[in-house]
């Protein structure tokens, strides 16, 4: 197996997931700010009723694309221009909601939970939700503050941040189940990507 070929640049703790068998084959999986399909690729590769949004019309473009060379029989009505905070889903549909990367862009705190109760939505009792923030968490001295949790990190970017106290409420109000442990990879202090994981109950 040519792993690359496989995997494609497949987050490694979305990887993660799959190595302890919680995303299994035929499951319905929505990427929630899909940006170009990176995490997709296994996913279309292997049968999954795989959906997406973005906000952006190339992202999506290059989504349909990759789905029509990997799962040619995919609907391409599957992959939307779409805001994650007004997604075009009936409720309680997917096994999986991905959210890579994306909530840290929200503009304000409200923002950030009109996301996520959109996410949430649409996904099925005994779903899972998987997230990949950026987050201040272990580098709360290094940022300056520029707004209602928003901040300019060391490597220059503004962005929303998440603390362990917001996740922990806000899992607490959807009422999810925790999967795994809130885990945060700290790049040089320059800024901190947290992994966030429920279940829907
Ligand atoms: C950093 S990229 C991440 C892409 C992909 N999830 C990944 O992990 O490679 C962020 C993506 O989120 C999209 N995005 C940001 N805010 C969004 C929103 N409110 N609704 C839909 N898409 C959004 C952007 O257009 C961009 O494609």
């Amino acid at each position: 197996m040519n792993i690359r070929e496989e995997f494609g640049d497949l987050d490694i703790y979305l990887f993660d997931q799959l190595l302890k068998g919680r995303i299994q084959p035929a499951m319905k999986i929505l990427d929630a700010g899909c940006g170009k399909g990176r995490n997709l690729i296994y996913f279309l590769r292997h049968g999954y009723q795989v959906f997406a949004v973005d906000a952006d019309a190339n992202a999506v473009d290059a989504v349909r694309k990759l789905a029509a060379q990997l799962a040619p029989t995919l609907a391409q009505e599957n992959f939307h221009v779409a805001a994650v905070s007004a997604l075009p889903f009936a409720s309680e549909q997917f096994d999986l909601v991905i959210s890579s990367a994306v909530l840290h862009f929200a503009t304000d705190e409200a923002h950030f939970h009109h996301m996520l109760d959109e996410m949430w939505r649409v996904l099925k009792p005994g779903g899972i939700f998987f997230a990949r923030l950026a987050s201040s968490i272990g580098i709360e001295a290094h940022l300056q503050t520029l707004g209602e949790r928003r901040y300019r990190l060391p490597d220059g970017s503004a962005r929303f941040l998440v603390d362990a106290a917001l996740l922990h409420q806000t899992s607490a109000r959807l009422q999810g189940r925790w999967l795994d442990p809130l885990k945060t990879t700290n790049v040089e202090n320059l800024r901190c990507m947290t992994t966030w994981v429920l279940e829907k109950c």
